[in-house]
């Protein structure tokens, strides 16, 4: 296969943990005989500083003509508050969002065996959880229309959607619990916000094409709470941009350490694949960071793409690397081991029929 993909690293340590997944993903090339060919462009405050835009026209126009964008993070305090919003790093991200049409985020929950203890949750609560967040991406107050009045003493954030936007993103979730566990949680607050009374009507009439589903409501106060005390109730959790933006974090906690969290962003005909994790500025150039969410957000580009066997791999390099323990240090204080040789390790792997070689 053929793909060209458009490689965003950003800031902060995007460009250290992006590199891994790169690796990675030309090592499955070689393997299973792909053409990857990446191409890198500015995004973020590295595009504000180059260009004075954080999505410049060249960026965007290369992921309209692109197979996949592969995304690292953007942000730095030197701009994050910028008066003019439209210069902060993250718009940039959230332009791309929207200029991309990517309405469903994608991120998958499900904690290694050899981590368990890792997580300050107990492990009998955690062992066996897997779901995956469906985040609607597009809509709600991340996009709708914001005020501060002149004197800057009252502020707002409308929060909007359409029934369309709800269908879309809703259509992919239950297909999805039908190839998993049938199950969908639909994560609202519809006893106060009239967004999430459209979401339980709508969500609740797309149902009815999905008879092998299950549909259950939760509001979000109580699905905060319920991720942490029993998370493998869930199978697949449905809801609006905001909630997932915040529950999506929380779930890391469950995995142990957000830098292993991968996600794939999705529109009807652009892809974005990026790590949850932002741009953990501190960790910046000092080969620490854990590139394993970048190289598992590498596979799901994979797997979006049919290829199932080539992510089939990257997973048994990740599990191999953590069954071995070659990693970082926020999931081994003792680790000796930095972002390359995670990378390194994970690229050789694949590569390789014999992962004792690289010992
Ligand atoms: C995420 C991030 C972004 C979001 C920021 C960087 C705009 O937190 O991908 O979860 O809030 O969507
Ligand atoms: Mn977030």
């Amino acid at each position: 296969m053929n793909l060209k993909i458009a490689v965003l690293s950003g800031d902060g340590i995007g460009p250290e943990v992006i590199l891994q997944a790169k690796k990675a993903l030309y090592a499955i090339g070689v393997v299973f005989d792909h053409e990857f060919v990446f191409e890198d462009a500015l995004i973020g405050a590295v595009a504000i500083e180059k260009t004075g835009n954080p999505l410049p026209e060249q960026t965007l126009n290369l992921c309209l003509n692109t197979d996949a964008v592969l995304f690292g993070a953007v942000g730095n305090t030197k701009y994050d508050n910028n008066h003019d919003p439209k210069l902060r790093p993250v718009n940039g991200l959230l332009k791309l969002r929207q200029a991309l049409g990517l309405y469903a985020n994608i991120r998958p929950v499900k904690p290694y065996k050899d981590l368990l203890d890792l997580s300050p949750l107990k492990r009998k609560i955690i062992e066996g959880t897997d779901f995956v967040i469906f985040r609607e991406l597009s809509g709600g107050s991340y996009f709708s229309e914001k005020k501060t009045n002149a004197q800057g003493t009252l502020a707002s954030d409308l929060c909007e959607y359409s029934d369309e936007e709800i269908i879309r993103v809703s259509h992919l979730a239950f297909r999805t619990a039908q190839k998993r566990q049938k199950k969908v949680t639909l994560v609202d607050k519809a006893s106060i916000l009239e967004t999430s009374r459209l979401w339980r009507k709508v969500v609740q009439e797309i149902s009815e094409n999905y008879p092998d589903v299950t549909l259950d409501f939760l509001y979000v106060d109580n699905a905060a709470m319920q991720i942490i005390i029993n998370p493998k109730q869930f199978d697949v959790i449905l809801t609006e941009n905001l909630f997932g933006d915040i529950l999506s974090d929380e779930a890391s906690v469950i995995t142990g350490a957000i830098g292993l969290l991968p996600s794939a962003s999705l529109g009807n005909s652009s892809a974005l694949f990026k790590p949850v994790h932002g741009t953990f500025s501190q960790a910046k150039g000092k080969n620490t960071a854990n590139p394993i969410a970048s190289i598992l957000s590498a596979a799901m580009l994979l797997e979006h793409f049919g290829l199932q066997l080539e992510a089939k791999k990257v997973y048994e390099a990740v599990e191999k690397a953590i069954e071995l323990n070659v990693v970082t240090a926020d999931l081994n204080p003792y680790s000796k081991f930095g972002t390359n040789e995670v990378g390194d390790f994970i690229s050789n792997y694949i590569l390789s029929k014999d992962e004792l070689l690289y010992f």
